[in-house]
């Protein structure tokens, strides 16, 4: 079976940055389940459909015609991994998230990721919807303050506009609507490890996740 290792929590957790640094240490491919999510909503903005017209969105994403590559991501040829961090697809990609039939569109794209030697996974159902049968389980949190300061270096760093209240409100606004909603609602997947890192560092979470693998493959006699 090849190993996966999950890491969900909310919106600006940090679970990105860690994700990617604990895939580039074991060698593993990375998942970024957020960014299919921001695609899917941008691709339904471009097209002007409206954002809770299921059906459409689900279509749309069904066939996206998206590819990784290293650092970019290309939709239809275009790179578009700038333009989807942007605060208003993220808005619109919480939105239509809440839409089962998109995430059941979103599901078989995200499985062809687990190839060999292993996958890193981030996102919101990794471990609870996804990937249950995943080797290791992380939930990763952090408080909104820190959050929102995250967020707010994160925009400025890519030349967007940024406002901490603005972003305050819009961090606790994402939280309720990722944690209500209905289908794969944000929680941690049973047997999850819980990593609280407003007081952590991203080396510190990376090493406590990287410590948490090797516990594991010690266990395996690997
Ligand atoms: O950066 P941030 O954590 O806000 O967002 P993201 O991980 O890029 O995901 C964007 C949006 O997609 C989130 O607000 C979630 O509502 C949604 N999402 C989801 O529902 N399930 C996932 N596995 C990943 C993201």
């Amino acid at each position: 079976m090849i190993p996966v290792i999950t890491i969900d929590g909310p919106t600006a957790s940090g679970k990105g940055t860690v994700a990617s640094r604990v895939a580039a240490a074991l060698g593993f491919g990375l998942l970024d389940s957020g960014a299919l999510y921001r695609l899917t909503a941008l691709s339904a903005l471009e097209a002007e459909i409206a954002l809770d017209d299921a059906p459409a969105i689900a279509a749309l994403a069904r066939v996206l015609p998206v590819k990784f590559e290293d650092e970019r991501i290309l939709v239809a040829g275009r790179p578009v991994q700038d333009a989807i961090r942007q605060e208003a697809i993220g808005n619109a990609a919480s939105k239509i998230a809440a839409l089962p039939a998109v995430r059941e569109a979103l599901v078989e794209l995200q499985h062809g990721f687990r190839q060999a030697p292993g996958l890193v996974a981030d996102g919101r159902d990794m471990g609870t919807v996804i990937f249950p049968d995943a080797t290791l389980k992380v939930f990763l949190t952090a408080s909104v303050h820190a959050r929102a300061e995250r967020r707010y270096k994160q925009l400025i760093e890519k030349g967007f506009p940024a406002n901490m209240l603005a972003l305050l409100q819009d961090l606790k606004e994402r939280d309720a609507r990722d944690t209500e909603r209905a289908v794969a609602p944000l929680k941690p997947a049973e047997g999850a490890h819980l990593l609280e890192t407003s007081e952590l560092t991203i080396e510190q979470s990376v090493e406590q996740v990287l410590d948490w693998w090797r516990h594991w493959a010690g266990t395996q006699g690997k």
